[in-house]
């Protein structure tokens, strides 16, 4: 009778002595845990470009010989942007933060700073003149990228692997090129889906 009771009140004495002893251990492997969720893709810290200034190129990080441009060699006010091929020549785009906050950029004409690129026709984006739109922010940007540089030598990056997000109405939407090895074609406003035709490098 005496040897049971001891046992009964003994046996919980010893698995809590046994989980002292685990303590350690589990926390380590909690703690294992946490370091590895905070490494994965979601985690990776990301940058704000800055261009200095500078005219750059908006090249497809997915197709290096496709940049953002016009195929009018006279921009003007309802063109529509392309993916356009790209072989280092000169850069044709302004990049500059809005000045609003949270940071926001607005991109321009190298040659035409009243040339804006707007996002206000569906699933598109055109040049037009500010209005009505940047208020609305459909001249105003996000970009963030996974890497940036302050270089500003040609054919160096002031941001890699960028995503390009409207804001204005839109929530969630990327720019992407159709697809690599074909220029000529319109650039794309969809939802953002992690796709590599949805980055950018901003090269000076
Ligand atoms: C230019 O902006 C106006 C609003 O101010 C808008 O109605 C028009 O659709 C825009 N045009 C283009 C080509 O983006």
């Amino acid at each position: 009778m005496y040897k049971s009771l001891e046992y009964f009140l003994g046996h919980p004495q010893s698995s809590r002595n046994i989980m002292f002893t685990l303590l350690p251990a589990v926390s380590l492997v909690l703690a294992l845990c946490s370091i590895s969720v905070s490494a994965t893709p979601l985690g990776r810290s990301t940058c704000t470009p800055n261009a200095q200034g500078a005219a750059v190129s908006i090249v497809s990080s997915a197709d290096g010989t496709l940049k953002w441009g016009d195929a009018n060699p006279t921009p003007t006010v309802g063109d529509v942007l392309s993916a356009l091929s790209f072989d280092g020549d000169s850069p044709n785009f302004h990049v500059a933060q809005s000045g609003q906050f949270p940071t926001s950029f607005v991109i321009n004409d190298v040659n035409n700073h009243a040339l804006f690129v707007d996002s206000s026709t569906a699933g598109s984006l055109t040049f037009n003149t500010t209005s009505v739109d940047f208020d609305q922010g459909f001249q105003l940007f996000d970009i963030t990228c996974q890497s940036c540089g302050s270089d500003t030598t040609p054919g160096q990056s002031a941001g890699s692997s960028c995503t390009v997000s409207p804001l204005g109405p839109f929530v969630n939407a990327c720019v992407r090129i159709v697809k690599p090895d074909v220029s000529g074609l319109p650039l794309i406003v969809g939802s953002c889906e992690g796709s590599e035709l949805q980055l950018f490098d901003i090269v000076f």
